[in-house]
């Protein structure tokens, strides 16, 4: 079956790129794309596109070419359900805050509460489709919902995980490595495989069982994880025995069976899936008794927070040991470069850290606004919203983060950060100047050259 109109169930990260790709590359194709959010939703109509809710590079120059013509953002989801063939759930999955697996399993209840709206709405058959990432066996609990809440249509479930990363999205979901779809109904797979075959060659569409689809997402992210925390651990190694870690890296990398790529040490991985999909995977194996199968996998998270720790207690180490009262800038507060998201960022984190420890902090970030930075460490609810306001300041230039600073901390990698005129940072700064490199992304002679007195990681 052809599809002709699809509706997305959720307008974020994942949902608005994704749609808005498939949209472009499918002209007769009317794709709606729905929010719960109103706030969010009008911002994706905003016709400032310097507004919309995300940032990804050529996002923009997309929903310019498609927006009011078949890619529409609405927040009318029963009518918008109802009227296509095809429905895309794309909303989060956050790790569970309450109750049984607090703190490990993912949170299912928007999931859920798509699923009953689905059944609840949908008048003529319906392929439903998984976008999040799931636990492996989320399809059973939503089909089991659908088939016994609908009004007797036919559901069919695929599972169709998506691997973009953020700041790269575009360019993933155009040239993507592998489309995976996972599912039962031939046919339910034929008519999604069509509508990435406006531009995805069939050789690289995927065809599985939903099990295996589902948990090859969650294993995909959790090697990709488990790669940066091993060379983060390796990092440390290399601090205490005068090797390189991007020496090390680039050596190992060479090795075609390692490959170069996702062995960039830093301050830490964050983003809304790693951690997530770590974490549910190991709730998952334990809850089949698998315990060293869960352990293996959990330590790559401890890593990962040992990281971010790490590099603060060096930060107040060598800043003779206390940051009382002193100034630290952080540059970056984005979770990776050319995303405006900060989900699992190590920089709330780092500062949340130096916080405790009485350090007087300031942010810049190109594209992270004010009251995000603000909302990001109140959610840690470690300190009242006041002490925050008072200790934290965000500011528009980097140059008004780092005027009197006793130290800059590198959080993210964004590429500005390079091309700064580090002379008139350094004239700025409290002497001695300190900077440490979370991203190891400055160059370390240029730098010492100037005055400060530089630390980066693995090195
Ligand atoms: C990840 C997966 O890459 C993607 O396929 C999946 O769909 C969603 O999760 P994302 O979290 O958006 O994507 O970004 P990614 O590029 O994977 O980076 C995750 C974190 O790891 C970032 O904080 C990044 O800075 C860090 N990282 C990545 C490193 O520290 N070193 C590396 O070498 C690579
Ligand atoms: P992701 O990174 O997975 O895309 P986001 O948090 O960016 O996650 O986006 C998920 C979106 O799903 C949010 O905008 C949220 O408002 C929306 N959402 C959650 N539950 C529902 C629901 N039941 N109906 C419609 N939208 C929902």
């Amino acid at each position: 079956m052809k599809v002709k109109n699809i509706c997305c169930i959720g307008a974020g990260y994942v949902g608005g790129p994704t749609m808005a790709v498939i949209a472009q590359k499918n002209p007769e194709i009317k794709v709606t794309i729905v929010d719960i959010n109103e706030e969010r939703i009008n911002a994706w109509n905003d016709s400032d596109l310097s507004k919309l809710p995300i940032y990804e590079p050529g996002l923009a120059e997309i929903i310019k070419d498609t927006r009011g013509k078949n890619l529409f953002f609405s927040t009318e989801i029963d009518e918008a359900i109802d009227r296509s063939e095809m429905i895309f759930i794309s909303v989060n999955t956050p790790t569970k805050t309450y109750g049984k697996g607090k703190g490990q399993a993912a949170d299912l209840k928007y999931i859920e509460l798509c699923a009953r709206n689905i059944a609840k709405v949908a008048t003529t058959d319906k392929i439903v489709v998984e976008k999040s990432t799931l636990p492996v066996r989320t399809a059973e609990a939503v089909k089991s919902i659908l088939d016994n809440t609908g009004n007797g249509i036919n559901f069919h479930i695929l599972s169709n995980p998506e691997f973009l990363a953020e700041g790269t999205a575009i360019e993933d979901l155009l040239n993507p490595d592998r489309v995976l779809i996972g599912g039962e109904s031939e046919e339910a797979i034929d008519s999604l495989a069509m509508v990435y075959n406006s531009w995805v060659p069939e050789d690289q569409i995927l065809r599985t069982n939903i099990w295996s689809s589902e948990l090859s997402k969650l294993t995909a992210n959790a090697f990709l994880a488990q790669r940066v925390s091993s060379i983060n651990a390796i990092s440390e190694l290399c601090e205490h025995t005068e090797a390189n870690v991007d020496e090390v890296a680039r050596a190992i990398g060479m090795d075609s069976r390692i490959g170069p790529k996702f062995l960039k040490a830093s301050v830490g991985f964050g983003g809304s899936c790693f951690q997530k999909d770590i974490l549910s995977l190991v709730y998952i194996a334990r809850n089949y008794n698998l315990n060293e199968v869960a352990d293996y996998w959990e330590q790559v998270i401890i890593m990962n927070d040992h990281q971010k720790r790490r590099f603060s207690d060096n930060l107040i180490k060598t800043l003779y040991n206390t940051v009382s009262g002193k100034k630290i800038a952080l540059l970056g507060w984005a979770f990776k470069k050319d995303t405006n998201d900060t989900r699992e960022s190590a920089a709330i984190y780092v500062a949340d850290h130096l916080l405790n420890e009485q350090a007087q902090i300031s942010v810049y970030d190109p594209k992270v606004p004010k009251q995000k930075v603000y909302a990001d460490l109140n959610y840690l609810n470690t300190r009242s919203e006041k002490e925050n306001e008072t200790n934290v300041a965000v500011e528009n230039s980097p140059y008004d983060a780092i005027d009197g600073a006793h130290a800059i901390a590198i959080m993210t990698e964004w590429d500005e950060f390079r091309n700064y005129d580090w002379e008139e940072i350094y004239n700025k700064m409290k002497k001695p100047a300190f900077v440490f490199d979370g991203r190891n992304i400055l160059d370390k002679n240029k730098i010492n050259k100037i005055g400060f007195k530089y630390y980066s990681i693995g090195q």
